[in-house]
């Protein structure tokens, strides 16, 4: 046959598929989102998803050196405090599960990158990100309990924080809250296109923090939308956020692409709970093969514009790029 265009001359072997292979995954692009409870000694299983535990600071210790030796650089701490009330006002503490969690490890496990989740819903007694008044999530009321929460981060010894909440002008907010006290180096990563969406199921059980009543459509973006996607991302960059992120990562990858393409800034995907819960139960049930669909989805991530990936299988894929098989 005269054919000279033939592309499965470079898809031979081993050594010519990574020799022309696109897509690359470097390790330290990883990050690993961590739960941390209070209590003593504490392994606790979340239910939804297998594999994945909530820590006591005690035992984190555990877990932070399985992410040394993996090969995972940083991770992005949630937390669970044992009291929740009306204006989330654990969440500031100075002594709150989240700014002990972030002294202790910080102290002991220098070498790791520890960013915080900044949002209230874990520490509202309603389970919505910020402050209700009449019925609803005030938007600049809010404003000044993130910020606060923010810098008790920081002050901890957080490297870097992550706004979670969606309220509008957050990001100029804590920057300013954060240079005002002297923290102008410390980044922010802002979830910048986050949308309302069932595939945070399982990090609110994990992370107690369903809302009590309604949803948080009045906060989180319609998942119909892809150019208001990157109107917050430009706004948050504008306010000074140094990496924008779009969540959830599987079903969103066209939003990453186009933000990444517009704005050509850091881009975070964040691969949520529901992500990995479904490649668990599948895997369990035994329909799919988890570590293959574990590579091709972290791949499909980067190859849409993706820079950094948060996600649950962070030590996994560290282990496949160690062994080459990514
Ligand atoms: C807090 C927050 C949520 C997630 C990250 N930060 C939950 C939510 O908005 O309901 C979800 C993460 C995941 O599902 O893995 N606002």
């Amino acid at each position: 046959m005269d054919l000279t265009y033939r592309p499965r001359r470079l898809r031979q072997n081993d050594i010519l598929r990574n020799m022309v292979g696109e897509t690359h995954i470097p390790a330290d692009t990883l990050i690993y989102p961590l739960f941390v409870v209070e209590g003593d000694n504490i392994k606790e299983e979340i239910e939804s998803m297998p594999g994945q535990y909530r820590w006591s600071i005690d035992r984190m210790g555990e877990i932070l050196e399985a992410v040394i030796t993996s090969g995972v650089k940083a991770v992005l701490l949630f937390g669970i405090p044992h009291r929740k009330d009306e204006w989330g006002s654990s969440a500031w503490q100075e002594d709150g599960i989240i700014q002990r969690a972030v002294s202790y490890a910080k102290k002991s496990y220098p070498e790791i990158l520890y960013i915080t989740d900044v949002c209230m819903c874990e520490y509202t007694s309603h389970g919505h990100c910020g402050i209700i008044k009449g019925g609803v999530v005030d938007n600049d009321r809010t404003l000044d309990v993130l910020a606060k929460t923010a810098l008790s981060h920081v002050r901890a010894g957080a490297d870097m924080v992550a706004p979670s909440d969606m309220m509008d002008g957050r990001v100029g907010y804590i920057r300013n809250a954060l240079d005002k006290n002297g923290y102008e180096n410390i980044p922010i990563m802002a979830y910048s296109a986050k949308y309302a969406s069932a595939f945070y199921g399982p990090f609110r059980e994990a992370a107690d923090s369903a809302p009590a009543f309604g949803d948080r459509r009045s906060y989180q973006m319609d998942c119909r939308n892809i150019c208001e996607a990157v109107y917050e991302a430009k706004l948050d960059i504008h306010e000074g956020a140094d990496i924008i992120m779009v969540k959830p990562a599987l079903s969103y990858l066209d939003v990453a692409r186009k933000i990444k393409q517009s704005l050509k800034r850091p881009l975070a995907l964040y691969s949520v709970s529901g992500e990995y819960s479904m490649i668990k139960a599948g895997g369990r049930l035994g329909y799919i093969d988890e570590d293959r669909i574990i590579k091709e989805t972290a791949l499909s991530m980067y190859r849409a514009g993706a820079d950094i990936l948060i996600t649950y299988f962070a030590r996994e894929i560290a282990g496949f790029i160690r062994e080459g098989s990514i």
